[in-house]
């Protein structure tokens, strides 16, 4: 029997609610499958933590962490108590940059039963490879001058090494599956780094034997919307690809199930698994958050543990559940989180 060790954090809002009905799921899923089960440690962090310690996570939060499998975490933030800036570079942000969780993988497909926004989804089934550990979100910049003069400064961050990273994932990724890589790019607006990610994209894909386009940001996210059965695997910097991310999940019909996985590759710290959502403020409480978003982040968890078995178990349980009409608000149906949950784990079994 293999015994996984998973790190817990359900964080704010939902991620309290919907954390632990995909830890039931997965634990319903290994105990079917009868090979190996989850050991779980679930830690506090989060903005009520910060709110009594001053802090999102202890100082040696980190190093509590770096025993573990895999990480497993609901959202963060609370803007109503802590700025999001100060709670998400305090936790997730922190823990993406610190364990080298450089590729953020987030499919979005189309599945039977949803009511996509779009007129014709036409079986669209794609995947976005976002690079995690820089681009636009760099903390190098600050403020200048004061009152009608000030001046904010955000420099991006691009180097080789992360997007040669980034984009032979994406590659490998495409060779298991359509063999089509679009990169996302702005080199006709911003003269810099989308330039050289352009450079770095057309050098990386002379070494596989696969379609390419290359789109501006702007034309690609309305592709997304008029023909997203076009792509395949979709490779873009951090801002391009969590913009994207939200528009796979919006034409998918809610943001509240697009899974997400924050992947390290080099054996050294643990991968992490989040969904695209966030903490959704509006919503929390109700008992009526799409748990359907952090159980398929949990099949991913599965997929990345090696247990493929289990993990497409988890999957063909959602496609049921949703074929069958068992959908929470947000996807216009009238179930809770509980009964969503609830039918997921009866179509499992
Ligand atoms: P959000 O994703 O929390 O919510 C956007 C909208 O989608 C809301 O209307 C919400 O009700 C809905 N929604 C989200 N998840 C849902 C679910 N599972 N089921 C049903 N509906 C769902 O984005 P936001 O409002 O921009 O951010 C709220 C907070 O979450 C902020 O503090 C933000 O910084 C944070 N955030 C965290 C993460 C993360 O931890 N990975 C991701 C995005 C946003
Ligand atoms: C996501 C979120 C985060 C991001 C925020 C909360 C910092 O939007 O995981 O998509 O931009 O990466
Ligand atoms: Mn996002």
């Amino acid at each position: 029997m293999n015994t996984y060790k998973i790190a817990v954090i359900p964080g704010d809002g939902i991620g309290n609610e919907v954390v632990p009905k995909a830890l039931e799921v997965l634990k319903q899923a290994a105990e079917l499958n009868g090979t190996f089960q989850l050991e779980c440690t679930t830690f506090p962090w989060s903005c009520d933590y910060y709110m009594e310690h001053g802090k999102m996570m202890p100082d040696d939060g980190l190093e509590q962490l770096k025993k573990f499998d895999a990480i497993f975490l609901g959202a963060v933030g609370d803007p109503a108590r802590v700025p999001d800036h100060v709670s998400l570079w305090g936790l997730l942000l922190k823990i993406r940059r610190q364990f080298k969780q450089q590729l953020n993988v987030r499919p979005a497909k189309y599945l039977k039963g949803l009511e996509s926004p779009l007129k014709n989804p036409k079986g669209f089934d794609l995947v976005i490879v976002r690079e995690n550990s820089e681009g636009e979100y760099s903390e190098v910049g600050g403020r200048i001058y004061q009152g009608e003069d000030e001046i904010a400064i955000q420099n991006n961050v691009f180097s080789r090494k992360a997007s040669e990273r980034a984009m032979h994932y994406a590659f490998q990724l495409a060779e298991k599956r359509k063999n089509y890589v679009t990169s996302a790019t702005k080199s006709n607006g911003i003269v810099y780094s989308m330039p050289f990610w352009d450079e770095i994209f057309k050098s990386v894909s002379e070494k596989y034997n696969i379609k390419t386009d290359s789109f501006h940001i702007d034309a690609l996210s309305a592709y997304f919307i008029t023909k997203p059965e076009m792509f395949d695997v979709v490779v873009a910097s951090n801002l391009f690809g969590d913009i994207l991310s939200d528009i796979g999940a919006a034409i998918m019909g809610s943001i509240g199930i697009a899974p997400a996985a924050n992947i390290h590759l080099d054996g050294e710290y643990p991968s992490m698994f989040e969904p695209v959502h966030g903490s959704a403020p509006d919503i929390a409480g109700k008992g009526i958050a799409n748990p359907i978003g952090q159980i398929w982040t949990g099949k991913m968890m599965l997929d990345h543990l090696g247990e493929k078995n289990a993990a497409d178990n988890i999957m063909s349980a959602i496609e049921q559940t949703i074929a069958n009409g068992i959908k929470t608000p947000d996807l216009s149906g009238s179930a809770s989180t509980k009964e969503v949950t609830e039918a997921i784990i009866s179509y499992l079994k």
